[in-house]
């Protein structure tokens, strides 16, 4: 256990702690109603939770709101007003903008007003695919408060990803930029859309945000430069902002599953609203005086819940770098935590090991003594990078806030509480209404200390209301194992004192680098390439990545090994899917080993990898 002494959060002492959390317990509904009562609503719910139709359960149901009225609207009409909202620096170091809670509120209305006027409305798919720029917290907000559905597109994904992306979502609007800053080369999202989109049925516009600056290819009648846009006079004043149901859609976010097809996870705006602003308050004491980083993309459901919409519903104010940590040097976010008096700081286990590598000097370099607690997500954090991200960077002094949740899930479901006491590699407790179970394959409880399917017993008000477009796949993916209670997908295991250990995956997702990715997914990007008759991809453990991809490929008739041919194929993978999903190694063999109805065991390929036993070979072909 670490025991150093945290100052008593701001919202009330360890036992008044423990106490909210017993009450949750008894009364989860009426503790997320008392929560939804801290925000603003237009009218208000007849029910809470209405769970008349398992597994679609649906949250304040006949309320009106809408998530940007209490990001943003709300607080102009108090003291944040002036408050900074946004600290946004770019990755030069040198660029640099800020905004208000009142200025923030204009740029909004200006993006809002401009793609009203392009005719997208209410239940309208946008599709956003930027850089960590302002604009990007613009589009999501402007969306929102039209109404319209977002869908978010990390801007590190190819053009064939983008297009899969964009022909489900049956986007109208692609709001993109010239290009984005990687290590100081230009990373070309323009042509990666006009790419993308060429066939597109359903994109009738482009916006694009000047970023980088080179020239880029712009279609007459289909793209349009924002900066052209905003100095048209329809762009000015103020645009209303929608009155939407509780349960009316926000975003959808695509991620990775069992099948090559990407998920679209569905969030609406009334318990999404509900549940980010709740556990962003209590896991992290969000404090006025609180500088707030969270390193995520908003291209990944951390940046969507805890960069842009968690923040904004406490107002706090929030900082966003359009940099990675190691460039130029591997002080960069050190240097930055000094010169911004950062105090919250949110990460992930991947870049707190590849930070480390680089030793304590870099860190000592600089005065971090503005920092109150530290967060990490995505992936399990092994004691050793705990340790270290807890001496060196947080002196001692911080709590860290190992938080646990999905996609799907829209918020932290299992974490501590800065006042708890913590265990290095544990994600500590359920939050405040939640109950989690640890289930055999028969849906058996298992012993304290034993490993099993980790399960969510509570419906809760961030959880995904289905899967876009296919109700059928939700039920199966998440609610058919063990009926009534949902799937997370994880192992876990709990130990005497209730703390709760996540250990991995237990289906065909591997996270690389924090990044959720399928095995599918690659699986299906290898064969496209014309070398190869057969692929399978699994993860094998990496030291900084977390997890790897290790491709096996059987080649096609005229096709030889050769090293050259196996950077051919990283390369394709790269280009037709996403650079993070480029394989470790490509393993070239005549035969993958398979069941008799055809299926890949990865678990036998992986066992081989790890010169573990291959367990039950009863139904391999041969
Ligand atoms: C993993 C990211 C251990 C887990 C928010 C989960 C974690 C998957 C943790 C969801 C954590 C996330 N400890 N594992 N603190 N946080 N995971 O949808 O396997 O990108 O199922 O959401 O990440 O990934 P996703």
């Amino acid at each position: 256990m670490d025991d150093a002494v945290y100052p008593d959060p701001s919202f009330g002492s360890a036992e008044e702690t423990e106490a909210l959390r017993a009450a949750a317990a008894a009364d989860p509904v009426g503790f997320w109603a008392d929560r939804a009562a801290e925000l603003e609503w237009f009218e208000p719910w007849d029910k809470v939770l209405d769970d008349s139709n398992p597994p679609f359960y649906k949250w304040f149901t006949g309320a009106k709101t809408n998530i940007v009225h209490n990001c943003i609207d709300r607080h102009l009409a108090g003291p944040y007003k002036n408050k900074l909202a946004l600290i946004w620096v770019g990755e030069n170091g040198t660029d640099y903008r800020t905004f208000s809670y009142f200025s923030l509120d204009r740029e909004v209305n200006q993006m809002a007003n401009v793609i009203k006027a392009m005719g997208v409305g209410k239940g309208d798919k946008v599709t956003i695919y930027l850089p960590r720029i302002p604009e990007v917290m613009f589009a999501m907000l402007a969306c929102a408060k039209l109404g319209a559905v977002h869908s978010v597109i990390f801007a590190g994904f190819s053009a064939d990803a983008l297009t899969d992306r964009i022909d489900d979502s049956e986007s109208k609007l692609v709001i993109t930029a010239d290009g984005s800053w990687v290590n100081g080369e230009i990373f070309p999202l323009k042509d990666i859309v006009d790419a993308g989109i060429r066939f597109s049925p359903t994109v009738e516009n482009v916006i694009v945000v000047k970023r980088t600056g080179q020239d880029v290819h712009m279609d007459a009648l289909r793209d349009h430069w924002y900066h052209d846009l905003t100095a048209l006079p329809i762009a000015n004043g103020k645009c209303a902002t929608e009155h939407v149901d509780a349960e009316d859609p926000l975003f959808i976010l695509y991620t990775s599953g069992s099948t090559g097809k990407p998920k679209a996870i569905l969030h609406t705006h009334g318990g999404y609203m509900v549940g980010t602003y709740t556990t962003l308050k209590y896991t992290f004491d969000i404090r006025d005086e609180d500088r707030w980083w969270c390193t995520a993309d908003p291209g990944w459901v951390t940046g969507h819940s805890y960069l842009v919409y968690g923040p904004l519903l406490n107002g706090a104010t929030a900082f966003m770098f359009e940099g990675g940590p190691t460039y130029p040097y591997p002080n960069r976010w050190w240097q930055l935590i000094e010169y911004y008096g950062i105090t919250t700081f949110y990460t992930a286990p991947t870049a707190i090991r590849s930070l480390m590598r680089f030793g304590d000097a870099w860190p000592n370099r600089h005065d971090l003594s503005s920092l109150r607690l530290l967060g990490s997500v995505g992936e399990p954090i092994n004691p050793e990078a705990w340790q270290w991200f807890h001496r060196v960077i947080g002196k001692g002094r911080c709590p860290i806030m190992d938080t646990w949740w999905q996609t799907e899930t829209g918020m932290f479901q299992i974490c501590p509480t800065p006042s708890m006491p913590l265990k290095p590699g544990s994600a500590g407790k359920p939050f405040f209404g939640q109950e989690v179970e640890i289930l055999d394959d028969a849906g058996q409880p298992v012993a304290d200390g034993e490993e099993g399917f980790l399960v969510l017993k509570n419906p809760q008000p961030a959880m995904l209301r289905t899967l876009y477009k296919d109700d059928e796949r939700y039920v199966n993916t998440y609610w058919s194992k063990y009926p009534g209670k949902y799937l997370a997908g994880d192992s876990a295991r709990r130990d005497a004192d209730g703390y709760l250990w996540v250990i991995g995956r237990t289906d065909d997702v591997i996270k690389v680098s924090g990044h959720r990715l399928g095995t599918a997914e690659v699986e299906s990007a290898l064969v496209s390439h014309p070398a190869v008759a057969e692929a399978a991809a699994i993860g094998l453990p990496h030291d900084v990545k977390g997890n790897a991809i290790h491709a096996y490929v059987v080649l096609r008739m005229g096709y030889e090994p050769s090293q050259q041919l196996a950077e051919e194929i990283r390369k394709h993978i790269s280009v037709h899917l996403s650079p993070i999903a480029k394989p470790d190694w490509i393993d070239f063999t005549e035969k993958l080993p398979k069941t008799r109805s055809g299926k890949i065991m990865r678990r036998v390929l992986k066992a081989r990898a790890l010169g573990q036993d291959e367990g039950d070979l009863t139904t391999l072909e041969d």
